[in-house]
């Protein structure tokens, strides 16, 4: 009886989704080429493969994340004024705006989700998805970024990189041919960025203490200079942590573009695990390393096609399938 049991074990390991291995599928937050961060300047070629530019009727208003080969994930206030969803585009594998060259590829949008708890410019929840008609396919220039589970802490003084189309400054626009930029920011404390944004605080203005709520991060410099700015809202800011880029924030607000004491506000992915995860159910989250992050092994293949054979998954059926086998054999 043992045998017909073990074959059917394996039948039924078989059918398991993420043992089968019909479709090759690609790490997330890996692109296929090393990159320095380095301040306001251009990105290289094939270096943030996640990054969108989400278009209507054929302008670039806003940045996303591409998440999976459907998911777009992006800022809720890029979609509060949505019309005909047939003028908008999302254009995946670019590094310019301008004559994106052979390597991008244009999607349109089939739905948008923004999350129901949004409020409105700088309020909690601005995130939203945006699901793409076609899957995309997967290339060098394509390539899904990490969203971290909620184990992930991103501390503070952590060098993260913050990607977008928007302007250079609060008065200019990016210039011809438009290339993608590329920033490197650390996290900064929500009990600091809370109080650099009730310095100098104008009666007028709508920012109050406790500004920065609990699904909020702050990233960038308090002496200003470099920040995400208009046009860049809905990117993401990412971290490496060990060794794939692990989307942190989404691009969501700041009270101008690098002033002083006003650091970039973004929407912390983590906070917003549970509603990402009722929409795409079979997105893989990251989970922090249970091993403290300090080890060297040959990094874990992360994945974000269930259907994918891998590594992790092959070790992972041996693994129930020796413990079953010792347990048949023990019965
Ligand atoms: C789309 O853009 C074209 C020109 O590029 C313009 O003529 C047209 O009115 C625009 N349509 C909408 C709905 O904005
Ligand atoms: C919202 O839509 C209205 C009318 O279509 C337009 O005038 C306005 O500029 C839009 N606002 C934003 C933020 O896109
Ligand atoms: C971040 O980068 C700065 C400047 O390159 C460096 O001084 C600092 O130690 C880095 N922080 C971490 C946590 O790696």
């Amino acid at each position: 009886m043992r045998t017909p049991a073990v074959a059917l074990l394996l039948l039924v390991l078989r059918l398991v989704p993420g043992t089968q291995g019909t479709k090759a599928s690609r790490a997330c937050g890996r692109p296929r080429m090393l990159n320095r961060m380095v301040g306001g300047e251009n990105a290289q070629e094939r270096e943030w493969p996640w990054q969108v530019s989400i278009q209507r009727n054929g302008s670039h208003f806003c940045g996303g994340s591409l998440i999976t080969a459907r998911w777009v994930l992006t800022a809720a206030h890029c979609f509060s004024n949505t019309s005909e969803m047939s003028l908008y585009r999302v254009l995946l594998g670019a590094r310019q705006l301008v004559k994106p060259g052979p390597h991008a590829v244009y999607a349109w949008v089939k739905r948008v989700e923004s999350n129901p708890l949004y409020q409105g410019m700088a309020s909690s929840a601005d995130v939203a998805l945006v699901e793409l008609e076609d899957a995309v396919t997967f290339t060098d220039y394509i390539i899904p970024v990490c969203l971290p589970d909620p184990s992930v802490v991103f501390k503070a003084g952590m060098n993260c990189s913050v990607t977008g189309w928007g302007s250079p400054s609060e008065q200019d626009r990016l210039p011809s041919p438009r290339v993608l930029q590329k920033l490197g920011v650390p996290i900064i404390d929500t009990l600091k960025c809370n109080w650099l944004y009730s310095k100098d605080t104008d009666m007028n203005s709508d920012f109050q203490p406790q500004t920065i709520k609990d699904d909020m991060l702050c990233a960038g410099f308090a002496e200003g200079k470099k920040d995400a700015c208009k046009g860049d809202s809905g990117g993401p800011l990412v971290c490496l942590v060990d060794q794939s880029w692990l989307q942190a924030g989404v691009i969501s607000w700041g009270e101008g573009c690098a002033r002083r004491n006003r650091p970039g506000v973004y929407i912390r992915v983590t906070a917003h695990h549970d509603w990402i995860h009722r929409i795409i159910p079979d997105l893989q989250f990251q989970a922090a390393d249970a091993r403290g992050g300090q080890k060297r092994d040959p990094p874990h293949p992360l994945f974000q096609h269930p259907q994918g054979r891998n590594l992790a998954s092959c070790l992972g059926t041996h693994a129930v399938l020796l413990v079953l086998s010792a347990l048949l054999t023990v019965l």
